[in-house]
């Protein structure tokens, strides 16, 4: 088979194009940061070296345990100038605090670097990141990610822990919620939105901060869905498939990187040169700094691959982790694997020099208490402009996966309607996992944004079922209620009265987050057999649903005529929930995930491979299927509907000299302008690697008018058409391609074209 190596044709482009003027501009410009940062590197002492490598955690939060245990001479070692920043330190006052320890008492000054899980908001919570993808629009990531910036920054923060872009298709890894779900494409677009959200133009702006792609890399492929567990994956999928989000994030700029917790393929990511080194920092240039994840350089001792924490030190440290997060091995065993030569003093510069060039374009050298500004501070966070951006986004982050009868959007002149939910009440469970200094019971219920969008209507309210009891936080088990039907009654008697029901169905927020792995994924606390009994009484449920990663949800569509996905929403949760609801915004959004059946279907995802056995010809159990569900997912992926409905027609598609242009009509043939999705899939026939059935190559998202027709334009170019083989180089096999267009993954118009 004829084959193409598209990484040579694509450097010699970029040496064509990338004219003199601007790679002397970009030389002389990173000489001047190059000789501050050696000018101070020369000065520094071995132990002020190995000082900036090491990132404490600042107690006032902790989010992991330490096998080391705690240092208990933190601000000691801050004063001597043994420590490069700190995580968990926040508020303009706390940071000035610790800052000052380091830049009025330490030899040389440096500042520290603060850094935090600002992942979906600092205090206004806008949509989760999982969530974030469903709007299939990159300025909900930019926006997000600078709202949160802002705040963050007021706050005395430099840099977030964020974004994590880790592939997640298995549904019962309870950190799908904070990623951007399962499929590169989508998720590249989404990395390069949330990294150019947080940093925006300039690192050195009091608005943005720096980012740090995580976690480099597979960490969502953990082996059974189970937290920290290993992975085990080929080349080609980690270079087709989890690799493109984080050289999308690379590309955009990421400043930092955070390497993974997992085993890859047998060596642990925190000590794989092949990650760190050879891919990001030499293949993909990459010039910020790579931190280790939480004690992830000692944990090496658990997976087996170093003998003790010395060991541990100089892996990490010759890999190409170059900051240690609260492992403490680097403060205690550099100087000895440097002194005995087993770790070349070179590793070291460069780790510093890649933290302290970040440390220069924050503005840090400049001033080191710029972020820290406590007025700032004041009028930033949870500011009504934060808080409307949040409730623009969250609207359009809303699926809607059921509309039976059009039963939405609802009349606002209904006589009575019947809120009915444990969560429907929560005003803490929208704010989601992962929420930094969200003010906990800050959101606006369900319940409460129903209540003001109707004033006139009777709005009832009933607990139904019980999923949580006791108290619920981000760092305890959550306890979870089976079998407590003591709600059911009343919430029965209030459906029957009214004319319609609300039924707020899903999942606490801390079901979903780190460490919260679930074996099983259905929806719990007797939600089921509420909807059933409520259907009974009242056939007019609308469902909405908060769930951080798929559900199964057979009955509850068997049970409803209505289902709005609406994920964990933010602090303007209710609001925006009732908007869609009556119809002053019309749901947009698409599944960057696919909804199963069942739970064991899991990990489920569009972009397969097809077996060679596919079909039931002869009515015998020998091909691939389960003998007690359907192989398909329930909602796949790419899934939506609105207020209006679309025709997609007249697939059209020409080979030109780059590759293939397509074009389709999409009619809108409802009763309202409405906004789609566009879809465009892509599937090499076949291939010396077996590509997928189906891979996402690009959509648009457009507004059409009522009874208007669209035609939208897609280019494939050769690139797009090609794939890494396992060596990691980008090949282009011509012969056969399937072209597809639709609404989502599954109904989509298709036509072929062979390429030369
Ligand atoms: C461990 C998590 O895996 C990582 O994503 C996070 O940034 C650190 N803890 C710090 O909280």
């Amino acid at each position: 088979m004829k084959k193409i190596h598209f990484s040579l044709l694509k450097a010699s482009i970029i040496l064509t194009l990338s004219g003199i003027n601007s790679c002397q501009i970009a030389v002389s410009q990173k000489s001047s940061l190059d000789r501050k940062v050696d000018s101070l590197l020369s000065i520094m002492t071995l132990e002020e070296k190995i000082g900036q490598t090491n990132l404490y955690n600042g107690n006032s939060e902790m989010t992991g345990p330490s096998p080391q245990g705690d240092n208990k001479n933190k601000a000691e070692n801050i004063k001597n100038g043994l420590v490069g920043g700190m995580l968990n330190v926040f508020s303009a006052e706390e940071t000035q605090r610790a800052q000052t320890l380091a830049v009025e008492n330490s030899r040389l000054g440096i500042p520290l670097i603060f850094g935090y899980d600002v992942i979906h908001g600092y205090q206004t919570m806008f949509p989760i990141p999982l969530a974030q993808a469903a709007s299939w629009d990159i300025e909900v990531a930019k926006i997000g990610s600078q709202v949160a910036a802002r705040e963050a920054a007021a706050a005395g923060l430099h840099w977030t822990f964020a974004p994590m872009i880790d592939i997640s298709r298995d549904a019962r890894w309870g950190r799908i919620m904070e990623s951007p779900g399962e499929d590169p494409y989508l998720a590249s677009i989404m990395a390069k939105g949330w990294v150019e959200g947080f940093q925006g133009e300039d690192l050195a702006s009091l608005e943005t901060i720096a980012a740090c792609a995580k976690h480099f890399a597979a960490y969502g492929y953990a082996e059974a869905g189970r937290e920290y567990n290993t992975v085990d994956i080929s080349m080609q999928t980690l270079y087709n498939v989890v690799l493109p989000p984080f050289q999308a994030a690379n590309d955009a700029g990421a400043a930092t990187f955070m390497n993974a917790f997992n085993i890859l393929n047998g060596i642990p990511a925190t000590g794989s040169s092949f990650l760190q080194r050879e891919l990001l920092k030499e293949n993909w240039g990459f010039d910020g700094f790579v931190v280790s994840d939480w004690a992830s350089i000692p944990e090496m001792i658990f997976h087996g691959s170093a003998i003790d924490t010395s060991h541990a030190a100089e892996l990490a440290i010759k890999a190409g982790s170059d900051m240690d997060m609260q492992g403490m091995v680097y403060e205690k065993k550099l100087k000895q694997k440097i002194e005995e030569g087993l770790v070349d003093v070179q590793l070291l510069d460069d780790a510093v020099r890649r933290i302290l060039k970040i440390k220069y374009r924050l503005g840090l050298f400049d001033d080191p208490y710029r972020y820290s500004d406590k007025e700032k501070e004041k009028a930033e966070l949870l500011s009504k402009k934060n808080l409307d951006l949040s409730r623009e986004a969250a609207k359009k982050t809303f699926v809607l996966l059921k509309n039976k009868e059009n039963i939405l959007p609802l009349e606002k002149n209904l006589h009575s309607i019947a809120v009915i939910g444990q969560l429907a009440n929560s005003k803490d469970v929208p704010l989601g996992s992962w929420r930094a200094q969200a003010i906990t019971n800050s959101a606006v219920s369900v319940l409460e944004g129903i209540e003001s969008a109707v004033p006139k209507t009777k709005v009832v309210y009933a607990q139904g079922y019980t999923l949580t009891k006791g108290d619920r936080s981000f760092t305890q088990e959550l306890t979870i209620v089976e079998g407590d039907k003591s709600g059911f009654d009343e919430a029965i008697r209030l459906s029957k009265r009214s004319d319609l029901v609300v039924l707020v169905l899903g999942e606490d927020c801390f079901q979903s987050g780190e460490g919260r792995s679930q074996t099983d994924i259905a929806l719990k606390g007797n939600q089921i057999d509420l909807i059933k009994k409520i259907n009974e009484v009242n056939k007019n449920i609308v469902v909405v649903l908060m769930t951080g990663r798929p559900v199964p949800l057979t009955e509850v569509s068997e049970n409803s005529k209505a289902i709005l996905q609406t994920w964990f929403a933010g602090s303007e949760a209710g609001n925006a929930i009732a908007d869609v609801l009556f119809g002053d915004f019309s749901p947009a959004g698409k599944l960057p995930v696919s909804f199963p059946y069942h739970g064991g279907q899991e990990p489920l995802y569009y972009c397969r491979k097809s077996t060679g056995r596919q079909f039931n010809r002869e009515n015998n159990v020998f091909w691939s299927h389960y003998t007690d569900g359907p192989n398909d997912a329930l909602y796949p992926f790419g899934y939506g509907l609105t207020y209006t409905t679309f025709e997609y027609s007249n697939l059209d598609i020409a080979k030109t000299n780059k590759g293939v242009s397509i074009d389709v009509d999409i009619t809108n043939t409802g009763e309202r302008a409405g906004t789609e999705v566009v879809q465009l899939y892509i599937r090499d026939v076949a291939a010396s690697l077996a590509r997928p059935i189906k891979e996402l190559k690009g959509f648009q998202k457009k507004k059409i008018d009522k009874g208007k027709t669209l035609t939208i334009e897609f280019n494939l170019t050769i690139e797009d058409l090609s794939f890494y083989n396992t060596e990691g180089e980008k090949v282009y096999e011509p012969g056969e391609f399937e072209i597809m267009v639709g609404p989502d993954s599954k109904s989509v118009l298709s036509k072929k074209v062979t390429l030369e």
